[in-house]
């Protein structure tokens, strides 16, 4: 039997990081024996990735270049860890997956395109996620939490940007339905959030 991939999104302070947690200490629970991993992240090459992504100014750089390095971090973590896992019977929670390279990256019909063109050839129909949790909320909730921490280098963009990302997240919701579900961090709280997430999942049969 093959584990179940639950991917985490949302803006940056939408409270992803907490439900991610907060499912995998229920699944744990559960007695199941869930992996929680990060895009970009968890591998040594992801998180060198990462350093570079979000320590240094890429203002001048190319949003395709941007894609192509998470990308690669993305192909390292899913070959070396997530395949696998799933393979072997363990359930994967996963913060961030190409939804965010498609809020973040991809703001032109042209760069979607290119980012659904990568999409396929790094992880084409291997797999796709059991679900695609959205965390919502309002970009000025995201921008003022984000705002009292330090900011890395896509927060520091500012409401703006964290609009075009909100928008790129519902476009893909309203894409791909069938396993996307959008919660609303203004609306609900903490534990209510949580519990729609158990029922989300326990609504799922096992794959075979
Ligand atoms: P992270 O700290 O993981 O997110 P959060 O701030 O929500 O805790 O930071 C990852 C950053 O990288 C985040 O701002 C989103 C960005 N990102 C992209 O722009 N494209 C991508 O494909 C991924 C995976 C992340």
């Amino acid at each position: 039997m093959k584990g179940r991939f639950w991917v985490f999104e949302g803006m940056d302070g939408a409270g992803k990081s907490t439900q991610a947690g907060l499912l995998f200490d229920y699944l744990k629970a559960e007695g199941r024996n869930p992996l929680h991993v990060r895009e970009p992240g968890t591998t040594n090459l992801g998180e060198l990735l990462r350093k570079l992504l979000l320590d240094v100014d890429r203002e001048d750089w190319h949003p395709r270049s941007e894609a192509l390095l998470f990308f690669t971090a993305r192909n390292e973590l899913l070959y070396r860890q997530v395949l696998p896992e799933l393979e072997g019977g363990r359930d994967v929670i996963c913060e961030r997956f190409t939804p965010s390279t498609l809020a973040y990256q991809a703001h032109s019909e042209e760069d979607i395109a290119f980012v659904l063109g990568v999409h396929n050839l790094v992880v084409g129909d291997t797999f796709e996620p059991d679900g695609v949790f959205i965390l919502d909320c309002s970009p000025e909730t995201s921008f003022e939490r984000v705002a009292r921490g330090d900011l890395d280098g896509f927060e520091k963009r500012g409401l703006e940007f964290q609009r075009l990302v909100r928008s790129g997240y519902h476009k893909f919701a309203s894409q791909y339905p069938e396993v996307s579900f959008i919660l609303d961090s203004d609306k609900f709280s903490i534990e209510e959030i949580h519990e729609q997430l158990v029922k989300l999942v326990g609504g799922y049969g096992s794959r075979n």
